[in-house]
């Protein structure tokens, strides 16, 4: 790529030195070993990865001092922050957002270094993650109150609501670092969980501006936030038995070793985003324009760094010719360069090892009979490799089989879509589909079969997790349990409630209850 000049405020001129983690309301200051933290974007003419700074490499014995501040936190739900009144967790959060707010800036200059997100993403990312604190604290209120009163059934009277579950331990992708991290972290706490969070290995620095604001919005131990290896870290805090809820947002390898590190299976709840292979499904009515450009920003969108990327596109034989060809216009037309260069749509890829990979995709599925469609289709440079259009992809090629994650498309065509839903039904993921079409008779009986097979069916749309208020899941390998800010409190929580039979004595109780507000918990007060 061509070097071009940095903008000033984007300009690296300090180093972010991370000396110091979140444990116990205290920001300790680390003096072992450090992991220096670098962009695969240079600086300068020649190419050389930027270094921006460092964190600490903690070991298992912070790992188990934080996840004691959180126990402790959490104290077999006794703890300040799980018997608090909703409506002062909610203050809090709303002291944190008010905080967070102030350093979008430095959160969205990180976010372009570190994961090579472009500055329109980046902006959206950390503006989305704000939205969504608000949006869960709304939600929050009305969830609350809809349980503000007592039922009555069979001579027994209810009060029923939603409580916390207990210690989260909170793991989310380089990907989103930001959003996707905070969409765990954020119900989960608003709950009334406490936390462990560490950050993903990459989109580290960008939380250090926020480390404050987590200190000084909650109660010490609620939120403690370990940088380091995930193996040295987490697998630890597995094997205590003490995590009651695995929030993970990553690969499920990862989900079922930390899963298994619990002794006690029946105890851990699992809060998981895994990988997809979201095909698009072009049918032979499709309307070529949109379904071209859905199919571009649905597979390239952030280099296809998204677990909702298409990742196979699946083109009608009847079109494939068409399509292949303005397809592949439209690749080659997509600009690379650097994160904060205007209308960028490509952008360093940040894991140093990932250019190599896509190139041996690459080379796999030639050496099985694939083409390069496009002409710029896996050039390489030291931190990126071109997208490269695959065609025809066949079943043995590992392009077919993984999820890339990354700029490469392969495309299948077909001639009988049963085939297609064959393939899905026998992949091991089940998250999404966007299917391209205007058929009413066709697409009706697809989508009935589709809505089975995943859990969106997009039409004539890219795949995408948003709006946050919808459910955001997926069946076999690509999640457990369902995001969106409604059901993540949900996934969060447990229906939980104290009950009485209705006597006099009962009834007076309760009354003296309500009236006194000497419970957090039964209360029929209305949040506004
Ligand atoms: O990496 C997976 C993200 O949840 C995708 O979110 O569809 O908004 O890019 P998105």
């Amino acid at each position: 790529m061509t070097f071009k000049n940095i903008p000033e405020a984007y300009k690296i001129n300090t180093l972010v030195e991370q000396k110091t983690y979140l444990v116990n309301g205290e920001i300790k200051e680390w003096s072992g070993k450090m992991t220096e933290v670098y962009s695969t974007i240079s600086s300068t003419e020649n190419y050389q990865p930027t270094l921006l700074g460092s964190v600490p490499e903690l070991t298992k014995t912070e790992a188990l001092e934080a996840l004691d501040a959180a126990s402790n936190a959490y104290n077999n739900g006794q703890g300040e922050w799980p018997t608090m009144k909703v409506g002062d967790r909610i203050a809090c959060m709303e002291k944190f957002a008010e905080q967070m707010k102030t350093k979008r800036a430095t959160v969205v200059k990180y976010l372009m270094w570190e994961i090579g997100k472009n500055l329109a993403d980046s902006q959206k990312e950390f503006d989305r993650t704000v939205d969504y604190i608000y949006d869960t604290i709304d939600d929050y209120k009305q969830l609350d109150r809809n349980s503000a009163k007592f039922q009555k059934h069979s001579g027994v009277y209810a009060h029923i609501r939603r409580g916390p579950i207990g210690v989260v331990l909170c793991l989310g992708p380089y990907n989103y670092p930001l959003n996707e991290t905070f969409a765990l972290l954020i119900p989960a706490l608003i709950m009334g969980n406490t936390t462990v969070f560490k950050p993903a290995k990459l989109g580290v620095l960008l939380l250090s501006p926020l480390l404050e604001a987590f200190q000084n919005s909650f109660p010490k131990g609620v939120v403690n936030v370990l940088y380091g290896r995930g193996r040295v870290l987490a697998t630890p805090i597995m094997e205590t038995g003490k995590i009651d809820v695995l929030a993970l947002i990553g690969h499920s390898s990862s989900a079922n070793a930390l899963q298994n590190s619990h002794p006690k299976a029946n105890r851990l709840r699992s809060v998981l985003g895994l990988e997809a292979k979201n095909p698009g499904i072009v049918l032979p009515d499709a309307n070529l324009d949109l379904a071209i450009n859905e199919c571009i920003a649905g597979t390239l969108s952030f280099n296809g760094q998204r677990c909702t990327a298409l990742k196979i596109l699946y083109v009608h034989e009847s079109i494939s010719e068409e399509f292949n060809r303005r397809f592949c216009e439209k690749v080659d037309a997509l600009r690379f360069g650097n994160p904060w260069e205007e209308s960028v749509q490509l952008t360093p890829l940040p894991e140093p090892n990932k250019p190599a990979y896509i190139q041996e995709l690459i080379k796999d599925a030639q050496s099985k009979g694939a083409n390069i469609l496009n002409s710029k289709g896996g050039q390489l440079s030291e931190n990126y490799s071109y997208p490269a259009v695959l065609y025809p992809v066949t079943k043995d090629m590992d392009v077919y089989k993984e999820e890339q994650f990354g700029p490469v498309i392969p495309i299948i065509t077909f001639t009988d879509v049963q085939q297609v839903l064959d393939d899905m039904a026998e992949s091991n993921y089940g998250q999404q589909v966007s299917v391209f079409g205007e058929n009413a008779d066709t697409l009706a009986p697809l989508f009935d079969v589709l809505v089975n097979l995943v859990c969106r069916v997009n039409l004539n749309s890219s795949c995408q997790r948003g709006p946050d208020v919808f459910p955001f899941t997926g069946r076999k390998d690509s999640a457990f349990s369902t995001l969106s800010v409604r059901d993540a409190l949900r996934s969060f929580s447990i229906r939980t409630f104290v009950a009485t039979k209705e006597n006099e004595m009962n009834k007076t109780i309760l009354k003296d209850l309500l009236e006194s507000s000497k419970s957090n918990f039964i209360s029929t007060e209305y949040l506004l």
